[in-house]
């Protein structure tokens, strides 16, 4: 018997143009109403080249590729730690920020430098998601502000988490439950938009 009223033999699918099993299993808990697809489930392995210069930018180029390959509808998301005493940075650099291996040790420590003792920490999360039909192109966006720990603390979620303690709260979203995480984060946010707009269009 199932535990809610999802009638799974009518979930609808949607394409998600992201190859990160991190993100794909948030988007599961965030969107549990759609069945969704991932780069990895399409046995797509071409890699989406983010050339934009915004992540609304790199948003639109991974959702259109998606929806181009698959005729599918597609989403995608980018998303950006913005340091408010770095002016923004590492904004749409965010996942190169120490280099291109990604490297998510690398990138926090080089965050953790540049900040130094610098007293005004705070930043924010944000996420851009791109949704793109065969009628229509739509962009929403998340925010989830926060301070830059001075110190990595925590196992759980990815990327930045280990750093980023979220206002409300004392730990950071590695340390947190990911069941919080998954309500408050930039990324939840941003869905929540892109569902009220689904179940608008009741697409
Ligand atoms: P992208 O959106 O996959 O390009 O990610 C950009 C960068 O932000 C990467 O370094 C990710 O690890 C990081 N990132 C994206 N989402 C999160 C998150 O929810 N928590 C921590 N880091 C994140």
């Amino acid at each position: 018997m199932l535990s809610n009223n999802a009638d799974f033999t009518k979930m609808k699918t949607i394409a998600f143009a992201t190859s990160n099993d991190h993100k794909m299993e948030e988007l599961r808990h965030i969107l549990p109403q759609y069945k969704i697809l991932g780069l990895k489930d399409l046995g797509i392995q071409e890699e989406i080249h983010e050339t934009g210069s915004t992540l609304e930018e790199n948003a639109l180029i991974k959702a259109e590729f998606l929806f181009n390959k698959t005729g599918q509808s597609s989403f995608s998301e980018d998303t950006g730690l913005e340091v408010d005493a770095l002016n923004g940075a590492p904004g749409v650099h965010t996942a190169r920020y120490a280099g291109v291996s990604r490297n998510p040790e690398a990138n926090m420590d080089l965050l953790i430098d540049n900040l130094k003792e610098n007293s005004d920490r705070s930043a924010q999360f944000r996420t851009v998601i791109a949704y793109k039909s065969a009628n229509e192109v739509r962009i929403f966006e998340g925010i989830v502000r926060g301070q830059i720990a001075k110190t990595k603390s925590g196992q759980g979620g990815f990327g930045y988490d280990p750093v980023f303690i979220p206002d409300g709260y004392n730990n950071t979203f590695a340390e947190l439950d990911q069941t919080i995480k998954n309500q408050i984060s930039h990324r939840a946010k941003a869905v929540k938009y892109l569902l009220e707009y689904l179940i608008l269009r009741s697409d």
